[in-house]
């Protein structure tokens, strides 16, 4: 494969860490339909195997002096993104705080990137925190391309352990493609193309 045959690359971040975890397969079904979209290659970071310990770097990360093997292997996973799509819960009125803490770690590595909010929880949908995070987002110089809000999930997920399937509403399958469609466009006008 040549430069010129690659496609961006897409990292769908599983932001929820706790056992049996609803983010998981949806995570899992975004990325699949990502794939099938065409526009970007497409990998999943999952936050609990990445297993970050809570930030503790002696400096500011925009300086990219980082100390500990943990953060510098987050580094050069997200680094090599194009673009990002974030399947985040909805922990008390806001986004969990592994994704948080996952964030603080890194800074030029999500600068100037475009990135998706695919948020779920109960009645809220994931909305309330997806708002929280959009802040954060822009402090990151990051273009936020769009929201998913995917109301009552659990409701949308069968089957046990890893064999667990989402289903997607149509409108939640209408908001992805909504989103992959942004991405690629913020990808195009930012010039990301290639950035491996
Ligand atoms: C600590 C905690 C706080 C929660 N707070 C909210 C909330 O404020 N709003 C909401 O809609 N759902 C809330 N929920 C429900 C979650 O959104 C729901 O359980 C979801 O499945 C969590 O994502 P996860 O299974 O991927 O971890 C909360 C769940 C937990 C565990």
């Amino acid at each position: 494969m040549t430069d010129a045959d690659r496609r961006p690359l897409l990292q769908v971040i599983v932001a929820s860490t706790r056992p049996g975890r609803v983010g998981e397969p949806i995570a899992r079904w975004f990325a699949g339909y990502a794939r099938d979209h065409e526009a970007f290659d497409v990998e999943i970071i999952d936050l609990a195997e990445i297993d970050l310990p809570m930030f503790a770097e002696p400096e500011h990360p925009r300086f990219g002096r980082y100390t500990m093997e943990s953060t510098k292997a987050f580094s050069a996973t997200i680094d090599r993104a194009d673009a990002f799509a974030i399947v985040h819960p909805e922990y008390n009125h806001s986004y969990n705080a592994a994704l948080k803490n996952a964030i603080d770690h890194l800074n030029q590595e999500w600068a100037g990137k475009p990135v998706a909010l695919i948020g779920y929880g109960g009645v809220a949908a994931g909305a309330r925190a997806a708002e929280a995070l959009v802040p954060v987002l822009v402090a990151l110089q990051m273009v936020v391309a769009g929201a998913v809000p995917i109301p009552f999930a659990m409701k949308n997920v069968s089957g046990e352990g890893a064999g667990r399937v989402f289903e997607p509403a149509p409108e939640t399958e209408a908001g992805a493609k909504g989103v992959l469609d942004g991405l690629s466009s913020w990808v195009g006008t930012l010039g990301l193309r290639g950035r491996r």
